[in-house]
């Protein structure tokens, strides 16, 4: 079979790079050439690990290639997957435009029946949108519009792809669907739930598990402010809440809030969806306003621990992106954390292992910049740790005290055990696990 995905960002490659993988005939496209010439010689515009190996085999083995051509791509392929931007808009809702031209062309470029699939995030009711558009521009061919939403994690993402939980399809039609599951038909040898639904029940699967995941961040992280005020323990409350099945372990881990490119845009958009249906999503609204929250919740923290003042107050930061192993710094807490603390005359430097480059516009000149996890500690009040890194995770605490001018970490990602901590001599304090002082 030969598909063809539109769309080179994260969704688009990864989507491309692991169907090829699969065995597929692949063509990846997208009209920004001088990305199409990188990913032709192997090269990977972001940070995914493990991905660039599997660009360069599935191209060695000619079933992975890459053009701006468009046309042939569509023609020469029996699924089309659209993997462009859905970037959000003022009001919070999806900008389409992207969706919208890439419908267009798949109209005007259609030689024979194909499936038209949906793979980035998109409002309900997209599906619906593009069977307009192709049906508007042509009736000379016959073809389904299908939804397959995708639950990568940045930083795991071809796990996620090779080992789905579920793998979900919306279509109309029964063809459609025999097609889409002769594709996934590697993952049933791994026994992958695939649930077959339509295209509207589809669509908004992607978004209520986003929202769900953000609620459960939300969640906890109130309940890691209601344990600093009555003296729990946030780890062992969720622990205990997340033995328990029906609720589960997972995304129960407190801190400085969740950020990246989907959480916050997703929850903005399902809000939106309701809004746009005269209902109001009052449990989602209420995770967006407590996820805001948070920020200042954690930099009231920081000022309380170093005695309310933070003019001229020298910080060190740990982490700059919005979870470890990815470059990706797009609505990161920790840069909120960052910008706070420059807002209140903090005189603050920053290492992260990936995402300096990418902040250095965004922080531009109000901080400065370290070498590694060391430099920024010299002299200063307080270690903060923002992104939970692993190799924050094990630092060389001797080497830390010697430099601090005062010892003091302030572990915002809760990676550290306070007992230990205390007993070499730092300060110490943890989002949720020890009782608000002052
Ligand atoms: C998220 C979803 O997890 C994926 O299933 C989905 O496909 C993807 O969005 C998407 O829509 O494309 P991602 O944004 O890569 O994936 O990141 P997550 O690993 O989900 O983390 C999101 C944020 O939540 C991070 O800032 C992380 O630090 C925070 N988080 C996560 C917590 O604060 N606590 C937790 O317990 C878990």
């Amino acid at each position: 079979m030969r598909i063809c995905v539109i769309g080179t960002g994260y969704v688009g490659l990864v989507t491309g790079t692991c169907f090829a993988d699969f065995g597929v005939n692949v063509t990846c496209v997208d009209k920004d050439a001088e990305k199409i010439e990188m990913l032709k010689r192997g090269e990977i515009p972001i940070f995914e690990p493990g991905l660039a190996e599997l660009v360069s085999k599935n191209i060695r083995e000619e079933r992975l290639s890459f053009t701006t051509d468009l046309e042939t791509a569509i023609k020469e392929s029996l699924v089309v997957f659209i993997a462009v931007g859905t970037p959000p808009k003022d009001d919070g809702g999806a900008d389409l435009s992207y969706v919208k031209d890439v419908a267009r062309s798949i109209a005007e470029n259609l030689n024979g029946y194909k499936v038209i699939v949906t793979k980035s995030t998109v409002p309900v009711g997209t599906g619906r949108l593009i069977e307009e558009i192709v049906g508007s521009v042509q009736d000379e061919h016959s073809f389904d519009v299908a939804s397959n939403p995708e639950f990568l994690r940045e930083g795991s993402a071809i796990e996620d792809f090779m080992k789905p939980n579920r793998v979900v399809l919306g279509a109309r039609s029964e063809r459609a669907i025999e097609i889409l599951k002769d594709l996934y038909s590697p993952l049933y040898l791994i026994e992958t739930p695939v649930l077959i639904t339509n295209v509207e029940t589809a669509e908004l699967v992607k978004y209520a598990s986003n929202a769900f995941l953000a609620t459960k961040i939300s969640f906890i992280n109130e309940v890691a402010s209601i344990c600093e005020r009555v003296g729990a323990d946030v780890h062992m409350v969720s622990k205990g809440m997340g033995l328990d099945n029906r609720i589960g372990p997972k995304f129960l881990h407190p801190g400085p809030g969740y950020g990246g490119s989907c959480f916050p845009k997703d929850t903005l958009a399902i809000t939106k969806i309701a809004k746009n249906n005269d209902f109001t999503f009052k449990i989602v609204e209420a995770a967006v306003e407590v996820n805001e929250r948070q920020t200042q919740i954690m930099l009231e923290k920081i000022k309380r621990a170093l005695g309310g003042d933070l003019k001229g107050v020298k910080i060190s930061t740990l982490g700059l992106t919005f979870k470890p192993n990815t470059d990706d710094i797009r609505e990161s807490p920790a840069i909120r954390i960052v910008e706070g603390l420059v807002k209140e005359g903090a005189v603050v430097s920053v290492f992260d292992p990936a995402g300096m480059e990418h902040s250095r516009e965004l922080l531009a000149g109000s901080v400065s910049y370290c070498e590694d996890s060391y430099e920024g500690a010299d002299g200063a009040s307080a270690l903060i740790i923002l992104t939970e890194w692993n190799q924050f995770r094990k630092l060389d605490l001797e080497r830390i005290k010697g430099l601090l001018k005062e010892p003091r970490i302030i572990d915002l990602r809760n990676v550290y055990e306070g007992d230990a901590l205390r007993a070499e001599g730092f300060q110490y304090v943890s989002v949720g696990r020890e009782r608000l002082s002052g």
